[in-house]
């Protein structure tokens, strides 16, 4: 087991002044545990941990993630003061809804800046402090639609299925060294994540997709009322990595669960009809 028993684990999270991020670093904080906690506003951060929550053991970091050399130092920073880095959860991201069409060449860039690049410089400066100590801990937030894609969330899906594809890789890659990978599957939590402040939307809607914009408003409208509580979807985090155990995939939601399951069924339909058709293209054996 990787999680440290004998002393305050170090945790370095990503995207942390609002919503999950924001509620594992006050969660860890109160455990006991080091917290390295990366934010574009450092104010937000701690206005919004105010004083419900002993902060001694916080290092909150200003770091734009899609800036290699900042994620390097900030990792750097990490080590420096707490002597050692256990976990990492890179958690931020935000949503996208448009149609594939309205999608930007920017509107991708930044998405896939953030999800994948950000993730990427994350991961490449902290593994070799994990591969060399031979322990520790990577949590992936990626979405139930990191499993399965709807209409409208094509580009957010594009970068959550990216992160999954990447984290089952490294999974596989490091399980050696001692280092375990999760990759977490929300549902619907009730963040910001819904709010104008952080769902993002194309500059330009053609009047061709009223079934995105209806689902655009129906988003904005569920703000509030979300099924899944951050509070325990992030002990439900913190949990599964002390446990030290845990499937690849960490489902959080009744909503994701079922979502997950449909998505299962169908790919066993798709994979039995193509069980005939698929060896028809194998060279023909000697
Ligand atoms: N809530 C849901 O329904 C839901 C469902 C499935 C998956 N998720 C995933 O869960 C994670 C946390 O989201 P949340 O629900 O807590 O949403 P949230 O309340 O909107 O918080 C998102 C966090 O991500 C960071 N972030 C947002 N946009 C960013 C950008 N352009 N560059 C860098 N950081 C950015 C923010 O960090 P700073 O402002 O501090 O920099 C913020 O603290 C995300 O990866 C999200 O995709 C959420």
């Amino acid at each position: 087991m990787s999680f440290p028993a004998d002393r305050a684990a170090t945790w370095f999270v990503t995207g942390t002044s609002r919503g999950l991020g924001l509620e594992l670093v006050t969660q860890l904080l109160d455990r006991g545990d080091n917290v390295a906690a990366t934010t574009r506003s450092t104010e937000r951060l701690l206005s919004a941990l105010g004083d419900r929550v002993d902060t001694s053991r916080l290092l909150p970091l200003a770091v734009d993630l899609r800036d290699e050399e900042a994620v390097r130092q900030g990792v750097a920073h990490t080590t420096a003061r707490f002597g050692q880095l256990d976990v990492v959860v890179n958690n931020a991201g935000y949503g996208f809804l448009a149609a594939v069409e309205e999608t930007s060449d920017r509107d991708v860039r930044d998405m896939l800046d953030v999800q994948v690049v950000g993730v990427w410089n994350v991961l490449r400066a902290a593994l070799p402090i994990l591969r060399e100590q031979r322990s520790g801990h990577i949590v992936n937030v990626s979405s139930i639609l990191g499993l399965t894609a709807v209409p409208g969330w094509a580009l957010y899906c594009a970068g959550k299925f990216a992160l999954e594809g990447l984290s089952e890789a490294l999974a596989a890659e490091v399980a050696d060294f001692g280092v375990k990978v999760t990759i977490v599957e929300p549902g619907y939590f009730r963040t910001d994540f819904l709010t104008t402040d952080s769902l993002a939307l194309p500059t330009s809607a053609t009047d061709a997709y009223p079934a995105v914009r209806e689902m655009t408003s129906q988003h904005l409208n569920l703000q509030g009322s979300q099924l899944g509580d951050p509070v325990r979807g992030a002990r439900a985090i913190i949990d599964q990595v002390v446990s030290g155990g845990g499937p690849l995939r960490q489902l959080l939601g009744s909503d994701a669960h079922s979502y997950a399951s449909a998505k299962v069924d169908a790919l066993r339909e798709n994979v039995d009809a193509t069980a005939r058709t698929a060896p028809g293209t194998d060279f023909p054996a000697a």
